[in-house]
């Protein structure tokens, strides 16, 4: 069942998605070699706290962390733990934030230092392909023409795997809600969209093959050929004529400028 938001509730869902944006903002500021991904984690956790939310994945379905960190062949929903940051990774940062009764869900993946050419390119692709995916979210197109726009730029363009197990999906009161939103699939498929629907767009690219498997943890998702992974989530409420972004990269792509990102402008 689809739940479509009214003004008001919208804008609770633009707070809570710039929460996540915020918390986000202020953790680009503090990646460095070095760093352990758990030690981000408990960054992460004292801001949501400190901006007054909850952090929404810890124990859900018994996730036991504040955020997903998942480093170069992590998919998604990496486990933050004494894993040291490294010049040439790539870490994608998950942050869910619970205020007001809804859910910010969103994601950026970071370079560490200075990435190889073809990661950086995949990095800058798969940002890309989530802004294409955006474009088609307006009221009237349906859900097929945000995956298919996806997979198009990523998959037939440049060559990379789409992941099929995962998807993006709607956002509100729960974290996740229908409609289903894949990265893959026809022009002109899927559910209507309608003014009012939220949803979370979430292209999860490889660099190599699509296939991924999880780990014995029964979260942490790896490509299976070992390549690089990257993963961008916006938060969008569908629009007549425009799409709404609820969630905004603008102050994090000036933070990662600043803390000397030199390929932030990609
Ligand atoms: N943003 C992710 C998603 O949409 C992460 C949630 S998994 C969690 O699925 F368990 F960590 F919450
Ligand atoms: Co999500």
């Amino acid at each position: 069942m689809i739940h479509y938001k009214n003004e008001e509730q919208i804008e609770l869902m633009r707070h809570s998605a710039l929460q996540v944006s915020k918390t986000l903002t202020e953790t680009a500021k503090i990646l460095k070699p070095g760093l352990k991904t758990i030690d981000i984690d408990g960054f992460i956790g004292t801001v949501i706290k400190d901006l007054g939310g909850k952090p929404s994945f810890l124990h859900y379905h018994g996730y036991p962390f504040n955020s997903c960190i998942s480093v170069n062949d992590v998919v998604v929903h990496g486990f933050p733990g004494k894993y040291e940051l490294k010049e040439g990774d790539i870490v994608s940062i998950d942050v869910g934030v619970f205020k007001n009764g809804y859910h910010g869900d969103h994601a950026y993946t970071f370079m560490i230092g200075r990435p190889s050419d073809e990661v950086i390119k995949l990095v800058k692709i798969t940002k890309e392909s989530l802004y294409k995916g955006i474009e088609k979210a307006v009221a009237g197109n349906r859900i097929g023409d945000i995956s298919f726009a996806i997979q198009e730029h990523t998959e037939k363009k440049n060559g990379y795997g789409v992941v099929r197990e995962l998807v993006g999906h709607g956002l509100g009161k729960s974290m996740h809600e229908d409609p289903q939103v894949p990265n893959y699939g026809k022009r002109g498929s899927g559910p209507v969209m309608k003014e009012g629907l939220v949803i979370a767009i979430e292209p999860m690219i490889n660099l190599g093959k699509k296939e991924v498997y999880t780990e014995d943890d029964g979260w942490t998702v790896r490509t299976k050929d070992g390549k690089p992974s990257v993963h961008f989530e916006h938060d969008v409420c569908v629009k007549k004529g425009k799409a709404d972004v609820l969630s905004n990269y603008t102050e994090i792509e000036k933070a990662e400028k600043e803390n000397g990102n030199l390929f932030a402008d990609y």
